[in-house]
């Protein structure tokens, strides 16, 4: 029998051990608060909704064009000019099946076997497992509180060479925090004079708290590429459709692989995303934005009470990522204690940060304002 491949050898998303467990307590308590999970409580807005069903009696929905239906890219492309004022068009956008897959196609598209490619530790782990596997060299640079756990053009100068590649993610998952906009520029700028491939994941823009500013890198330079997706904001995670701005160097390298790859991203939730763009979508998905700022300030005033108040700056998305160092030197068995004691589920810092993580813990607060309460009051007692 065929063994497995040494480029399969990845780190698993660990996170997802904590949701098979949770499921499980579930089943046999009734009573699990889940806070480890990266996404929405909420079904997609209703307009989508009203698209789907349709879709479905209106549209064949075989295969569409490899980088998505016209219709819908043109509402990205606008979308994009609404948010930033710079012009984008719909031959800018590639549709992709989510995120993820916008991720694959890039890293394909621009990156060879041994390539450097640089990412923040603190990060998705998903950029690191998925470079390994296509035989890239990842390099993490290692942001602090101090730079807001993000990259600088410092960090970026004093690597000895100019890398392939650099992933920046504003807001940033596990930590939420923000790349202040003439730091992103700066950023961009530097990867342009150096001919790094500046990949910026925008996917939670739109969920923002305070006064503070996202940019879009393309804001700065069109060589770099743009990643949003449907799945955070727009509350449609299993919708599995993203997208990315591309320069016109790299569109006919990812019209080969995607092709080949996927054919298409998933029909129905293309057709139906068109109307995550408009102006009734955006009323309903405000109104859960107002909630987790709610929640937000629900687990920012009750966490130091419990003494785990050393937080990154929780700028946007819907993370509070804590350094729990007093508490344990495990994250993963921490996390499971108090599952299994409280039926509380956090997400360990391991996936996020391969050094650190061992002592920090990510708090999502994208669920009901009460059971943000209850899950404060759980843990607590423990
Ligand atoms: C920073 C970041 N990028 C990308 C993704 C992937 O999202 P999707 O594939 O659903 O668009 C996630 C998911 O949690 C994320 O947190």
């Amino acid at each position: 029998m065929r063994s497995e491949s040494d480029r399969s050898r990845v780190e698993p998303f660990h996170v997802m051990d904590v949701w098979k467990a949770a499921t499980e307590r579930g089943r046999t308590h009734g009573d699990v608060l889940s806070l480890a999970a990266g996404q929405p409580s909420t079904p997609a807005p209703a307009p989508v909704l009203r698209a789907t069903k349709a879709a479905l009696d209106s549209e064949l929905l075989g295969y569409t064009e490899t980088f998505g239906i016209e219709p819908l890219r043109a509402a990205i492309a606008a979308h994009h000019h609404a948010t930033t004022g710079i012009a984008v068009d719909a031959e800018d956008v590639v549709v992709t099946t989510g995120s993820s897959g916008a991720f694959t196609l890039i890293f394909l598209a621009a990156f060879d076997q041994g390539d450097t490619v640089v990412v923040a530790r603190p990060g998705y782990p998903a950029y690191r497992n998925t470079l390994t596997a296509l035989g890239c060299n990842v390099v993490e640079l290692d942001c602090g509180p101090e730079t807001r756990f993000q990259p600088t053009v410092a960090m970026l100068d004093a690597l000895p060479t100019p890398p392939a590649g650099l992933i920046v993610a504003s807001p940033a998952n596990p930590t939420g925090t923000i790349i202040d906009p003439e730091e992103l520029a700066a950023l961009a700028r530097w990867c342009d004079e150096h001919g790094t491939l500046l990949i910026s994941d925008e996917i939670y823009h739109g969920i923002v708290f305070g006064e503070q500013a996202t940019a879009c890198a393309w804001e700065t330079s069109r060589e770099a590429v743009v990643i949003g997706s449907v799945s955070k904001y727009f509350s449609m995670t299993g919708w599995r459709l993203g997208w990315m701005l591309v320069p016109p160097g790299l569109r006919r390298a990812l019209q080969r692989l995607a092709s080949n790859m996927t054919v298409c991203p998933p029909a129905i939730s293309q057709y139906a995303a068109i109307a995550a763009f408009t102006d009734e979508a955006k009323a309903e998905l405000d109104s859960h934005v107002r909630r987790y700022a709610l929640n937000r300030e629900v687990l920012l005033d009750g966490l130091p009470e419990i003494g785990m108040g050393d937080l990154a700056p929780a700028d946007g998305a819907f993370y509070a990522y804590a350094n729990i160092g007093q508490l344990t030197d495990d994250s993963t068995e921490w996390c499971r204690r108090v599952l299994a004691e409280t039926g509380v589920a956090l997400a360990p810092g391991i996936d996020f940060d391969t050094v650190n993580g061992v002592r920090t813990v990510r708090f999502s607060f994208a669920g009901a304002t009460a059971d943000i309460e209850e899950a404060l009051d759980r843990l607590r007692k423990f």
